[in-house]
């Protein structure tokens, strides 16, 4: 075989994906071109922006930053394959509820990097405790207010909804 090129198999989104791909490929490159999951998006390429996060064996990580074959045997979790769990059905209604979205594109991290907090437990996040786990993903629409006050709706919710149960 071409040394450039490499057999790998990893699970995306629970289903278990088998492809040969050059060394070179990023992750979130394999994801869109040859999984067909485009709700990752490209924006900087270095790892700056956060449009390309997406979750390795449950950590969100940039997409642009991790080739595909570093992912050999990894579980892959992208926006749809946690969409569809329900997970972050509430961080969705309320980003639609507050217009904390406007073209979309930084949005699919954003939900991950936002779960990411919510997820960690440790009591509802501060805004600035919002704001700073967030600084890595960057929207060029919303001016961010929006995008906090959603997270901070979802975080109060999701802690009420725990003490009554
Ligand atoms: S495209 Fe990966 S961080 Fe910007
Ligand atoms: S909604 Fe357009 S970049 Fe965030």
């Amino acid at each position: 075989m071409n040394a450039r090129v490499h057999d790998i198999t990893m699970t995306v989104n629970g289903e278990e994906t088998r492809a040969t791909v050059d060394a070179r490929k990023t992750l979130v490159d394999f994801l869109r071109d040859d999984a067909a999951l485009t709700g990752s998006h490209i924006g900087c390429e270095h790892g700056v922006c956060g449009a390309c996060s997406v979750r390795v064996d449950g950590a969100v990580v940039r997409g642009c930053l991790m080739l595909a074959v570093q992912c050999d045997g990894a579980r892959v979790e992208t926006i749809e394959g946690v969409a569809e769990t329900d997970e972050i059905t509430d961080l969705q209604e309320a980003f639609i509820a507050r217009n904390a979205l406007q073209c979309g594109y930084c949005t699919p991290g954003m939900l991950l990097t936002a779960q990411e907090l919510l997820a960690a437990g440790g009591g509802v996040p501060s805004r600035e405790q919002i704001r700073v786990h967030l600084s890595g993903n960057y929207c060029r629409c919303t001016g961010y207010q929006a995008i906090v006050d959603a997270v901070e709706a979802v975080a109060k919710a999701r802690h009420s909804a725990q003490g009554t149960r």
